[in-house]
């Protein structure tokens, strides 16, 4: 028998701790929480994506009457990004939510199951580890890839 943990690293900075180019990307995040479409839950998250062509793409959370048929701010704009771009790569992504109250949420948010799948596409496409940073209201966790938030993950490329 044999043993293993797996262990997500995870890196706690002060904002003003980024640099100018990981600050830019989380303020997208954030502003892309207020183009949110979430009547339903009143939940919104933002997302933005910097690619490897200097483009940033962001995106919301779509929310849906029918509810399944929503789609997470993570994927609208991972979809919208390899849509637009198919040629770029993916380097980062941050990620911002504000609260039912309409505040941001004082801790980080995580991506949802199937986000962390669907990222791990475009990282595994990107070959190389696509940085990921979870923007809480007066800190941010900053991941080194998107295969931190899921190992173990399933992968048709590896
Ligand atoms: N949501 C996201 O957009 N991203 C996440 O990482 C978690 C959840 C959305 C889905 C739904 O519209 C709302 O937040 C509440 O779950």
């Amino acid at each position: 028998m044999k043993n293993f943990e797996i262990v997500a690293r995870v890196v706690e900075v002060l904002p003003e701790e980024l640099d100018a180019t990981q600050r830019m990307l989380v303020e997208k995040a954030k502003e892309a929480t207020y183009r949110s479409y979430a009547p339903y839950s009143h939940f919104s998250v933002g997302a933005a994506i910097l690619l490897d062509n200097g483009e940033t793409v962001v995106g919301s959370n779509q929310e849906n009457a029918a509810y399944p048929s929503g789609l997470c701010a993570e994927r609208s704009a991972a979809y919208y990004a390899h849509g637009r771009y198919p040629d770029a790569l993916f380097k980062a992504i941050a990620i911002a939510a504000r609260d039912t109250d309409g505040e941001f949420c004082d801790a980080p948010i995580s991506p949802c199951g199937a986000c962390r799948q669907a990222l791990l596409e475009y990282e595994v496409l990107a070959g190389q580890p696509v940085q990921v940073l979870l923007a809480g209201k007066d800190k941010v966790y900053v991941l080194e890839s998107v295969k931190s938030l899921l190992p173990f993950a399933f992968t048709n490329f590896s």
